[in-house]
């Protein structure tokens, strides 16, 4: 007897997630892939990888496959996917199907390669589906309705906006600017201001544990370690939840600049229901502290951040993969939509 698998994929630039129909979410891993270049093999894949970013003997690189949404390294991506397909969470068929969420404004080269990944990695049937739709549904959106949602995902690699009606993207946009750019501006940030080099996971940590949008009632500050600039020497320093927010005032305007020309190209009658429905914040860069409040303030509309932002994405394909016929008419369609880049 032939065993169908139907499964969901996020392949995103920090993270991959993997949804089995009628099971639920079934791999959460780090998208990165460590191996030896000597032999060219690869030693580890997921958190196994990401334990060694940083720290690697100079015989085994760590790297991320995806870079800023997209596939960078083909084959070093193929490797990471089939081994988190063929892992012993996953009950691996040669008749595996997948929907797989791309971000919008994909160009036909980018989105053919990552239907080739899939078909050598020996999954027989492709769906892709763009990410900002697959969050809509993954949030509990209504997206089947004639009237706009304003769906923005920040995730590590980039943050897609879009206006979906009617299950599809009426305009979009997409920049560099998400997690990864926010730890960049903390490194530069902590080596300008306290003269101290760190690397990008202390960045992260200090993001995650004192980053903040707009001014948050409870003070915060982290004790770190790096390198001091001058001496060379190991240093500590204590991080504010100020000096945190000033780094990141800048990237965070340019995101909210981002989303006034996507509302400035938006048919007057949707931006009503934007005005009416809110604006809608998942990934995981959307829960950043106060960052609701920073784009309520600028855009002057109320935002709501989903639930689980680092699993909408992927519980999207999750549903449709349960739904396939309802939500038929939304794979591979991708719209004529007016794309502003
Ligand atoms: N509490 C938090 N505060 C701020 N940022 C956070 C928090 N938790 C996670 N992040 C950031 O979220 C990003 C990861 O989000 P997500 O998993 O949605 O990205 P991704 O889907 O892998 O990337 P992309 O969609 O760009 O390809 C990382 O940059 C991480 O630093
Ligand atoms: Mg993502």
């Amino acid at each position: 007897m032939i065993i169908k698998k139907i499964i969901g994929i996020d392949l995103g630039t920090d993270t991959t997630q993997v949804y089995l129909k009628g099971t639920g979410i079934i791999l959460n891993e780090p998208s990165i892939v460590a191996f030896n270049n000597r032999t060219n093999r690869v030693v580890a894949v997921g958190s196994d990888a990401k334990k060694m970013l940083s720290r690697t003997p100079s015989h085994v690189t760590a790297l991320r496959p995806m870079v800023n949404g997209v596939i960078g390294d083909f084959d070093m991506a193929k490797e990471m996917v089939q081994r988190f397909l063929k892992s012993n969470t996953i009950p691996w068929s040669w008749f595996t199907e997948t929907v797989i969420s791309v971000p919008t404004n994909l160009t036909e080269v980018e989105r053919k390669s990552v239907e080739d990944l899939l078909r050598e990695v020996g999954v027989s049937k492709v769906h892709l589906i763009e990410r900002l739709v697959a969050a809509a549904l993954g949030s509990g959106l209504d997206i089947n309705q004639p009237t706009a949602h304003l769906v923005v995902d920040i995730g590590a690699g980039t943050t897609d906006m879009a206006i979906i009606s009617m299950n599809g993207i009426v305009v979009s946009k997409r920049l560099k600017i998400a997690g990864d750019y926010l730890n960049h501006e903390i490194v530069k940030g902590v080596k300008e201001e306290l003269k101290l080099h760190i690397g990008e996971p202390t960045a992260e940590e200090i993001k995650i544990a004192v980053g903040e949008a707009i001014p948050q009632s409870e003070r915060l500050d982290l004790m770190i370690r790096g390198r001091d600039a001058v001496s060379g020497l190991p240093r500590e320093a204590v991080i504010r939840d100020t000096q945190v927010r000033y780094w990141l005032t800048k990237p965070l305007k340019q995101v909210i600049e981002t989303l006034k020309e996507l509302i400035d190209v938006t048919p007057p009658e949707l931006v009503g229901d934007v005005y009416k429905n809110g604006i809608y914040l998942s990934g995981g860069g959307s829960m950043l502290r106060g960052i609701e409040q920073l784009f309520e303030k600028e855009i002057g509309v109320k935002v709501h951040l989903v639930d689980e932002p680092l699993l909408c994405v992927v519980r999207g394909t999750g549903l449709i993969t349960e739904n396939m016929e309802q939500y038929k008419n939304i794979l591979d369609t991708f719209s004529n939509s007016k794309v502003v880049l």
